[in-house]
């Protein structure tokens, strides 16, 4: 089955996949016997989930292959639906696809054997970071219904946020967004950090990102590290038992003070440890699905 976005699961279906996650990270076991074979093709950098859903393939001990999209035909103008299409009759089990492009999966839905899990369109969805951070946050509180998260940044072009904020309402969660003016997303709770950082369970931080708008943001950097950063005093504000989540890669000095990134309340490194669990979850569901 596909995986493109979490609107697409009821939120039994979304908890069966945490629930599926955590059997993981306790130490279950599936091994394909090398007998299945997962293909990476990611037609935008990535870090953490091109390499954690390659590691969950490997735990999964599926095969992996990697789309190195630089080298190849799509210089020479090859299409996203030729390009993955090449996969499908290679006779892949699965695809993972990240593209700039937002829904890039509405052209290849139904026309392809392998299932499609969706790693991130443009700023449409992100549901393996949903996910993850989801496991992370059921993980520290053992429940959703009754948290409060205030998300800060960018939110209008996030799919991090846009994939969170649906899915964390739905479970139960009041959701504020914080930051800058020209980031602001009509139709969210959109908040003052300094206002509201007392009453919070987690703090999720967005990136700045450079690479798709600098010239929308009215702030300088050491600004935005100012007025909406995450440094040690605002820390010192939040509730005892309340966490900071970022997406990551962070912007040190920016969106977090460099001292706060591995706070006692920091979970984002433990986000990077949970992704590996959630898209062996997910491998998992696509192909016996
Ligand atoms: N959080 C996230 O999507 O990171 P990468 O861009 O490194 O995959």
């Amino acid at each position: 089955m596909n995986i493109l976005s979490l609107d697409d699961f009821s939120v039994e279906e979304v908890n069966e996949i945490l629930d599926s996650a955590n059997e993981f990270a306790n130490g279950k076991e599936v091994d394909y016997k090398g007998k299945k074979v997962v293909a990476n093709l990611f037609f935008e950098p990535s870090t953490r989930t091109h390499y954690s859903f390659e590691k969950a393939a490997l735990n999964l001990n599926c095969k992996t292959m990697n789309f190195d999209e630089s080298n190849s035909s799509t210089k020479k103008g090859e299409t996203l639906y030729d390009t993955v299409k090449v996969f499908d009759m290679l006779g892949v089990d699965a695809v993972v696809i990240r593209h700039t492009q937002n829904a890039y999966y509405n052209e290849l839905v139904g026309k392809l054997k392998a299932p499609i899990l969706n790693a991130g369109d443009g700023t449409g969805n992100h549901p393996s970071q949903s996910l993850l951070d989801l496991l992370t946050i059921k993980r520290e509180f053992g429940k959703f219904e009754g948290l409060k998260v205030v998300i800060v940044g960018d939110i209008k072009h996030s799919r991090v946020a846009h994939s969170n904020i649906k899915i964390m309402e739905r479970l139960g969660m009041t959701v504020y967004t914080s930051g800058p003016e020209e980031y602001k997303e009509e139709g969210f709770n959109y908040v003052e950090l300094d206002k509201i950082i007392s009453e919070v369970d987690i703090v999720m931080l967005l990136r700045v990102q450079h690479e798709r708008h600098e010239s929308l943001m009215k702030l300088s950097l050491e600004e935005y590290h100012k007025n909406y950063g995450l440094n040690m005093e605002r820390v010192n504000k939040m509730r005892e038992k309340a966490i900071i989540m970022h997406p990551a890669p962070f912007n040190r000095g920016v969106e977090i003070a460099d001292d706060v990134v591995e706070c006692k309340k920091s979970r984002i490194f433990e986000q990077m440890r949970n992704g590996v669990f959630v898209r062996m979850a997910m491998i998992y569901k696509a192909i016996e699905e």
